[in-house]
């Protein structure tokens, strides 16, 4: 007997890095998503059979990850076994309308799907919190991936077409309806994120010199003053003060949201960039420029979402405005692709 489970993609608002710094993150759950179907077994071995890849793989449950494209299919089927959910392993058949590699959460979407497919072939009692803890520790322990619980959060909890304001320490989620006169459009800028995974620990890492330095594990608790005259070196200091500043605008344009002031969200999203751009230094310049073309094209706020160094932007625009927009950047930038928006 098969279980399915589904999680939709995600693109993150605003709040950027700040997932495992103690902060406020805006993410909005996407149309396009992922599909699993799952059928318990008991010889301990998991084959995927995916949309986007010919072959189908078959793994151990007890394989550890090595890189291949099951890897997160596999360590969540072992995260199933560890919450009791399957016993020995899993057929998994898996299909997805969520490009990989562009930092709109597949891997999440993925691993999230099959723990909620697996909850209901072990009729287990998990909420979808607990199943996205469950998720993020397959990427951090089993694939080595060290992320924070913003993506997994929002693919298990977030309704396609709405957003989460996610206390990233507390867990403590709200859900933010959003503007009915704009969209949030998602353009891939063509850049694709090969490096990611090196340069997000490098990242992360820089941010624990930073804890350590201040003697906490919430850099975004701090005051952006107190950073700036603190006596930590560079490029640490720019990094902290990014968290700092960064969860202020996720406090400012969740407000902003909710009293429909569409200049204020624009504003902390342009500044998001920029900080991500000199502070925390993830961005590239070609997303800059395809950034700074989309405001001049027309949109109200615009900035790169996601783990940084390639991927996608998301900008703010007008819902009559759109269709213009988009034919005007997208011709300015071969590169750049529509992905999705929201
Ligand atoms: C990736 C990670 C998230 C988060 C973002 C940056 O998507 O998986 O945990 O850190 O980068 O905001």
């Amino acid at each position: 007997m098969a279980f399915a489970g589904y999680a939709p993609g995600r693109v993150n608002l605003i709040g950027e890095h700040i997932d495992y710094n103690g902060g406020m993150v805006l993410p909005a759950a996407l149309s396009i998503g992922l599909e699993v179907e799952l059928a318990p077994r008991t010889d301990g071995v998991v084959t995927v059979a995916a949309d986007s890849y010919d072959e189908v793989a078959r793994r151990s449950i007890d394989d550890g990850a090595n890189g291949h494209w099951s890897d997160p299919a596999v360590g969540a089927v072992r995260e199933a076994r560890a919450l009791g959910l399957v016993d020995g392993g899993a057929s998994l058949t898996i299909r997805s309308t969520i490009p990989q590699g562009s930092g709109l959460s597949s891997s999440a979407a993925l691993i999230v799907a099959i723990l909620k497919a697996a909850r209901d072939a072990g009729q287990g009692t998990q909420g979808d919190v607990e199943l996205a803890v469950a998720a993020r520790r397959v990427e951090n322990d089993y694939m080595g991936v060290p992320c924070g619980i913003m993506d997994q959060m929002a693919v298990a909890v977030a309704a396609p077409g709405t957003a989460i304001a996610l206390d990233t320490e507390s867990l403590d989620y709200e859900i933010a309806v959003l503007p009915q006169s704009h969209d949030f459009v998602v353009l891939h800028s063509g850049v694709t994120r090969k490096l990611a995974d090196g340069r997000y620990k490098e990242r992360k890492l820089e941010c624990d010199r930073a804890k350590a330095f201040f003697g906490t594990a919430n850099l975004c608790s701090l005051e952006p003053e107190d950073i700036a005259g603190s006596a930590l070196e560079e490029p640490y200091r720019s990094r902290a003060l990014h968290c700092a500043t960064e969860h202020r605008r996720v406090l400012a344009a969740l407000a902003a949201i909710k009293a429909g002031d569409i200049g204020t969200l624009a504003g902390a999203m342009a500044q998001s960039h920029a900080s991500m751009r000199d502070d925390f230094a993830v961005s590239l310049p070609p997303i800059d420029a395809l950034v700074a073309d989309a405001m001049t094209m027309g949109a109200d706020g615009a900035r790169l979402t996601g783990g940084g160094f390639g991927g996608c932007i998301v900008a703010l625009v007008d819902k009559g405005a759109r269709e213009d927009w988009l034919g005007s950047v997208l011709a300015a930038h071969p590169d750049a692709r529509f992905v999705a928006s929201v």
